[in-house]
């Protein structure tokens, strides 16, 4: 079984090497922005014709939400135009592609959970790439027959692993400040990029049905309440902070601008992706977001990462 991954240095990519460390038997290429620049497509596609994966799993994404405001082009090109390319090479060879989306896409008004196929009005460049890449990847499969031929999109939010993320960015301030002030009203779900790479390998390897899903953890908070688990946890962990969790201070959004605007809403249904795990015969309980967070928290702690 050939299975490429792309994106191999970001968050997800990390996580499926160690993930993918489990299946000595598969033959894995994995990619890196200095293997192969996405925003070539030719030499993107050679790579394509000469491995011929059976599976590819699309790590790779341009995720600088604040800078992509100022760099439209390149955000297209890595968001939309190379996992379309990918797409269509599967489309074509018979083979599966495993592809990451945000959400981002929504603008998050309301409270409800998003269903896959509420209508996309991202906010921001970034999100508005990220659009234009599911719409290339779904269409590359328009009218294809090949039963081999699948994609899964999956739909994430708040992603923390190995590299920066906002858990990090919170564990480091908080050894040098004794107050912070943190975002009380945008909801979402923290996504650990262990669980989502362990759980899109199990689905890659099956007869999975082709579409859109949203793949986080269980439950909801906001940045703020991250932020509180994450110290509190860093704490029981016995870690010398600076910062006491009472000290964190909830700000709404408006206090706190950024180039690029955020939704109030990322909440996302994962119904559509537990029953077809499910349905394959697959573990489709999620975990709770709060259990992961403090288990990486833990680990950070154990291998005096913070
Ligand atoms: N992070 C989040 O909070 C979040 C939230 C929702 C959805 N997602 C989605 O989840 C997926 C995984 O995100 P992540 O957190 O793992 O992202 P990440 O840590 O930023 O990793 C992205 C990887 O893509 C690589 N890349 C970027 N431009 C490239 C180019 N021109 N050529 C080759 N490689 C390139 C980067 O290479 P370098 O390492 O060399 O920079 C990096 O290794 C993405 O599709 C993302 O949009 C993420």
């Amino acid at each position: 079984m050939k299975i490429l991954v792309t994106g191999k240095d970001g968050q997800l990519g990390k996580a499926f090497q160690t993930e993918l460390g489990k299946f000595p038997q598969a033959e894995i290429r994995y990619l890196g922005r200095h293997d192969c620049d996405l925003a070539d497509l030719d030499t993107l596609e050679s790579i394509l014709e000469v491995f011929a994966p059976r599976i590819i799993l699309n790590a790779a994404a341009y995720t600088a939400v604040d800078r992509a405001e100022q760099e439209e082009e390149l955000a297209f090109a890595i968001n939309a135009d190379a996992p379309a390319l990918m797409a269509r090479y599967c489309a074509n060879h018979g083979a599966s592609f495993l592809h990451y989306s945000t959400d981002y896409v929504f603008d998050g008004s309301g409270s409800d959970f998003y269903l896959e196929d509420h209508p996309v009005n991202p906010l921001g460049i970034y999100g508005k790439s990220k659009a234009a890449g599911e719409s290339g990847v779904t269409e590359a499969f328009l009218g294809v027959t090949n039963p081999h031929a699948r994609y899964a999109i999956f739909r994430t939010s708040w992603v923390y692993g190995e590299g920066a993320n906002f858990i990090r960015t919170i564990l480091r301030l908080a050894k040098d400040r004794n107050e912070l002030k943190v975002i009380v009203d945008q909801f979402g779900v923290p996504t650990s990029a262990q669980w989502l790479a362990a759980l899109s390998i199990q689905f890659a390897l099956q007869d999975f049905p082709s579409g859109i899903y949203h793949a986080v953890p269980q439950g909801e908070t906001t940045w703020y309440g991250l932020a509180c688990a994450v110290v509190q946890q860093a704490q029981l962990s016995g870690v010398n902070l600076l910062l006491e969790r009472d000290h964190i201070r909830a700000i709404p959004a408006t206090e706190y601008p950024l180039p690029a605007p955020r939704p109030m809403n990322s909440r996302m249904s994962t119904q559509k992706l537990q029953k077809a795990l499910d349905n394959l015969g697959l573990v489709s309980k999620f975990p709770q977001w709060d259990e992961l967070v403090r288990a990486y928290v833990s680990e950070l702690a154990k291998n005096q990462l913070i």
